[in-house]
């Protein structure tokens, strides 16, 4: 196991040292901090705050920030819960997506709202496509409408090609004009061919290359491939292309763009036109239960062409500072999404994971604020 000492960490996020790059390439295509820019300069978290309905015996795992249309102090978390009370460990069937709504900000608390999708449905996010006017909701699984009682592990099923044991392969979109009401477009990116590197096609990130200058319907999806039920246990990163949200989605790439073991995309284009991904790392000393060295990010000035992954700086570990002067070092954390600026910068202002304290079986989802720009956000909205 690599060690690794957090307060590196948390010596770089206060001080916001000013940057030494000499090219965009030196900096990760990106403005972060760190000598290379490649690490998210992540202000402490609230406690209590994101989604945490662990006292109640609920586990959730894996979140999107929406910030509602029409009414600017209410934002919206899309997550994966799992009913039963079971924890991380029964993700499958268990897994169904849920909405919960926050009238305190981007940060939370956030409150349950109400299920979307039911069982089997997980690794939900939401995006917003311009081109179609709709939010476009994104997860994997298909009907499991009677789960076991309790939590136990269930008689192996499949949700298509890639996976014959835990549902674990296999796309659907849900399109929606305000967030609460959903028109199923059923499954759009089905896991593929046997012989494949990425039979098993997961952990869905679609990006829509709607722009001002460019009204196209095309939309990405990063996905996490592995071969038919990983059954090597090595999991990569590739992207697809559609020519509208719907798909079919056709994969672009012969060979992982990401070769390391890593899983949980998160894809987005910043406002220079470059594309950058966050990724959750399963390298040895990293990613499940180990830590800390869990989250990565890769960066390419076209999404069809090559991409750099920086296996140098850190962009986030499992080291979370509170606001109360507390901190913990999570067993896990995974599945990064960002909510971004809304003032076309497309800054990185928050950052949701889901997270797993050590020792424990539940699983929940914290928001941690990114550079200066979060609290003025926050402020410019009157909380
Ligand atoms: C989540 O809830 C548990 C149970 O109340 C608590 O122990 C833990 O500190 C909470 N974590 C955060 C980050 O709020
Ligand atoms: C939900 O959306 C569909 C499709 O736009 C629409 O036909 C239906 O009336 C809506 N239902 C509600 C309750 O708003
Ligand atoms: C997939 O291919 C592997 C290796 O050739 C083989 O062992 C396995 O039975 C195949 N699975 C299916 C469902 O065809
Ligand atoms: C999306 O693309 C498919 C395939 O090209 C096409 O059949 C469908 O009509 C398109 N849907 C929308 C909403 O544009
Ligand atoms: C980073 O990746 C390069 C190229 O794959 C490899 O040679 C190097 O050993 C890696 N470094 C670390 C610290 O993992
Ligand atoms: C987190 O882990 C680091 C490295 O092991 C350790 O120095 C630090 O004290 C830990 N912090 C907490 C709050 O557990």
């Amino acid at each position: 196991m690599k060690f690794f000492v957090p307060a590196l960490l948390v010596a770089a996020a206060i001080s916001h040292h000013s940057i030494a790059c000499t090219t965009d390439d030196d900096c990760n295509l990106n403005g972060w901090t760190a000598s290379d820019c490649g690490q998210l300069d992540l202000r402490p978290a609230t406690r209590y705050t994101g989604y945490n309905r662990t006292a109640e015996g609920i586990s959730s795992w894996g979140a999107k920030i929406i910030h509602d249309p029409f009414d600017s102090k209410t934002f919206h978390l899309f997550m994966a819960e799992f009913v039963n009370g079971c924890g991380l460990n029964y993700w499958s069937p268990y897994s169904r997506v849920i909405r919960s709504t926050s009238s305190t900000g981007p940060e939370g608390p956030y409150h349950f709202d109400g299920e979307v999708v039911g069982t089997f449905a997980h690794n939900p996010t939401v995006v917003y496509s311009e081109a179609d006017q709709l939010y476009i909701l994104i997860h994997i699984g298909c009907p499991v409408t009677v789960v076991p009682e309790g939590c136990s592990s269930t008689a192996p099923f499949s949700c298509g090609p890639g996976n014959t044991y835990a549902g674990d392969s296999g796309i659907s979109a849900w399109s929606s004009t305000d967030l609460r009401n959903w028109t199923s477009h059923g499954q759009v990116m089905p896991g593929n061919a046997n012989g494949t590197w990425d039979s098993d096609t997961t952990n869905p990130s679609p990006f829509p290359l709607w722009s001002a200058n460019d009204h196209t319907d095309q939309m990405l999806m990063a996905y996490r491939g592995c071969i038919w039920n990983c059954a090597n246990g090595l999991e990569h990163i590739g992207i697809a292309v559609a020519s509208n949200f719907t798909g079919p989605y056709t994969r672009a790439h012969g060979q992982p763009i990401i070769t390391e073991n890593t899983e949980d995309p998160f894809l987005w284009r910043d406002k220079r036109g470059n594309f950058h991904m966050l990724v959750h790392s399963l390298d040895s000393g990293d990613g499940l239960g180990h830590g800390p060295n869990v989250g990565y990010h890769a960066y390419a000035r076209n999404w069809d062409g090559e991409w750099t992954y920086n296996n140098n700086t850190l962009a986030y570990s499992t080291y979370v500072s509170f606001t109360d002067g507390t901190a913990t070092n999570y067993s896990r954390r995974e599945r990064p999404q960002l909510f971004f600026s809304e003032d076309g910068n497309q800054t990185p202002l928050f950052i949701a994971n889901g997270v797993q304290e050590v020792d424990s079986p539940q699983s929940y989802t914290i928001v941690q604020p990114i550079g200066d720009g979060a609290k003025e956000y926050i402020k410019s909205l009157g909380f």
